[in-house]
């Protein structure tokens, strides 16, 4: 079965993402939305779409749709989440989830009473080498886990609603930061307290936050740390070391290799191309609907992203651990 899936926000990353599933044609029939309607026919000529739609609301109701997949600026999201339930379409909604707890529940329970599936869109997960690490770390492979550390630094200056907190929900942390907080959640669980620091600002015209040094504990004892930052001058870079009783494993997420490090073995293992993890992330959209069951990346799942992100904001505001979770 092809579902008929609505692109909702003909923006910039719509567009990334789009060069990687456009031609999943056995899997996908696409449709697309847009405030505009000459957008919206542009996108649907570019990636060979079915039909186009000049306002979000007419995608909603239009029985050709089976389901959305939102790329909107994340004070609309619980919004877009809504107006889809109410049309009886399944939610494939970018991240983060939404700004804030109350917004996320009511979507996910939104979902739940219109009998719809709610994905969050967390590529990440569907990475290979982030699916290699998760399955050499259950082996055993590098032992009991002790330390994740990542590392995210580059410099980009926010624009447009990404200024905005209202608009954004935060700064960098809760939008491509909480990519990095996935990767802590999916690799060592639910950590029990976050310690957060934010380091002085460079991008002036931002009113989130542009950098932010998270410390997380794990509740069997293990740590976590990502070092994020949009304001970095210099050299970027990007890495995740996952620490173990027996060794250790390295990886770039968007690249194709991981390394091993036990001694006195090691190896780099090779991987599929990581096309940002989204064919993957999507065909598991897919397969979630025709299986009736909820998706990997469900809007509970997201939530819990979310609740680490605020706890590292209360953290750094207030300067004391915080438990994730907790009011
Ligand atoms: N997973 C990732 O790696 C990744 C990377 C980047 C972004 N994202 C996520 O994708 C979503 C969109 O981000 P983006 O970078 O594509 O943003 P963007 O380029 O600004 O696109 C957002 C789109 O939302 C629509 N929109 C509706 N109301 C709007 C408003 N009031 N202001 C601005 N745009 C409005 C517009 O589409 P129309 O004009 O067609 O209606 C716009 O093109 C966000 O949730 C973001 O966090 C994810």
């Amino acid at each position: 079965m092809r579902l008929r899936l609505c692109i909702v926000g003909c923006g910039s990353y719509a567009r990334t993402v789009l060069n990687d599933i456009h031609d999943l044609g056995d899997e996908l029939e696409l449709y697309f939305a847009s405030r505009e309607i000459e957008k919206a026919k542009r996108y649907c000529d570019e990636f060979s779409g079915a039909g186009y739609f000049g306002s979000y609301e007419e995608a909603f109701a239009d029985p050709r749709v089976d389901a959305v997949y939102c790329f909107t600026p994340h004070h609309l999201h619980l919004e877009n989440a809504l107006a889809a339930a109410s049309g009886s379409k399944h939610i494939l909604m970018e991240k983060p989830i939404a700004r804030t707890v109350a917004e996320s529940t009511e979507m996910i329970d939104a979902a739940r009473a219109a009998g719809v599936k709610l994905m969050v869109a967390e590529n990440y997960r569907f990475l290979p080498t982030v699916e290699k690490c998760k399955q050499l770390l259950s082996q055993g492979t590098i032992g009991d886990l002790r330390l994740i550390q990542i590392q995210a630094e580059g410099f980009r200056e926010p624009t447009e609603w990404r200024t905005s907190v209202e608009s954004s929900g935060g700064g960098v942390l809760i939008d491509g930061g909480i990519h990095y907080v996935d990767l802590l959640h999916h690799l060592g669980g639910f950590p029990r307290q976050v310690f957060a620091a934010r380091p002085p600002q460079v991008h002036r015209s931002a009113e989130g936050e542009d950098g932010m040094v998270l410390t997380a504990v794990f509740a069997g004892g293990a740590v976590g740390l990502i070092s994020l930052s949009s304001a970095t001058v210099g050299q970027a870079s990007q890495w995740v070391k996952v620490t173990g009783t027996k060794g250790q494993l390295g990886f770039t997420p968007y690249d194709s290799r991981l390394t091993i490090d036990t001694p006195p073995l090691r190896r780099t293992v090779n991987l599929p191309p990581a096309r940002r993890g989204v064919r993957g992330m999507v065909r598991e959209f897919r397969q979630a609907i025709l299986d009736d069951r909820d998706p990997a990346m469900s809007g509970e799942e997201g939530l819990r992203d979310l609740e680490i992100v605020l706890a590292a904001y209360r953290s750094a505001e207030q300067g004391v651990s915080v438990s994730p979770g907790s009011r």
